[in-house]
């Protein structure tokens, strides 16, 4: 039965874009595999530690070698690398915080993303190469070619390259802009747009939700 490790990471508890539509994607997963498993993240709820130097240390030495601290920061790095293991599919809501990731989000990949053991650069022990990662990124302004700000998105382009470079995984995004639109005045001609955004959004993920879904049912 398929495995979902589903992570959310806006630091908004209620009316987050990114939560909702992960939300969506969830319902029809969940709708497709009844008696599937979800492991659920809450990044903002339950951060992960930042790398630290015993966490990169803790790397290069076998259990036997390392300090008591190497040892706890290489215990959670297990911990986290088993449970991104342990999934079939991934399901990310990432909001665009000052045109990057959250800082949650980034800490928890410093975490999993370890090369020579779940990277994709050569003959890795560890990797989940090839499983199917939904990434939902949700932005406040536009960055579509041809407005003003294209260009300044660092946020989705980064995700799509450290998901498939590193960690080899088959990446779809669903990116949602103008989320801003009904709180800022200055955005208020765009509301349209953002509402159109957003309802297709949720289309889009409920349909891959149902298609990625049909993978794991032969
Ligand atoms: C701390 C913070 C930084 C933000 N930085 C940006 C930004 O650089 N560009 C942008 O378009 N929107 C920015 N926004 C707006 C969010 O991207 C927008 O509200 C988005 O919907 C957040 O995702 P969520 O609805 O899932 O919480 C920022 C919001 C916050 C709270």
């Amino acid at each position: 039965m398929a495995h979902l490790l589903h992570i959310d990471s806006s630091a908004a508890p209620a009316g987050s874009v990114s939560r909702e539509v992960a939300a969506t994607f969830r319902t029809a997963w969940e709708q497709e595999h009844e008696s599937g498993t979800v492991t659920h993240l809450d990044l903002a709820l339950n951060p992960v530690p930042h790398l630290t130097s015993a966490g990169i240390a803790a790397r290069a030495k076998t259990s036997a070698d390392r300090s008591t601290e190497e040892s706890a920061a290489a215990a959670l790095q297990d911990r986290l690398v088993a449970q991104l293991r342990a999934a079939d599919a991934y399901l990310f809501g990432v909001p665009m915080y000052n045109w990057t990731v959250p800082s949650t989000f980034k800490a928890w990949l410093d975490q999993i993303v370890i090369a020579g053991r779940t990277t994709v650069f050569g003959d890795e022990p560890e990797t989940v190469k090839g499983r199917p990662a939904t990434v939902i990124v949700s932005a406040g302004g536009g960055y579509g070619p041809g407005t003003p700000r294209e260009g300044w998105d660092f946020a989705t382009p980064y995700l799509e390259k450290v998901l498939t470079e590193a960690l080899g995984l088959d990446v779809h995004t669903i990116q949602i802009e103008l989320t801003m639109a009904h709180h800022s005045p200055a955005m208020a001609a765009l509301r349209d747009i953002s509402d159109l955004n957003r309802t297709n959004a949720h289309a889009d993920a409920e349909k891959l939700a149902r298609v990625l879904a049909q993978e794991f049912k032969h």
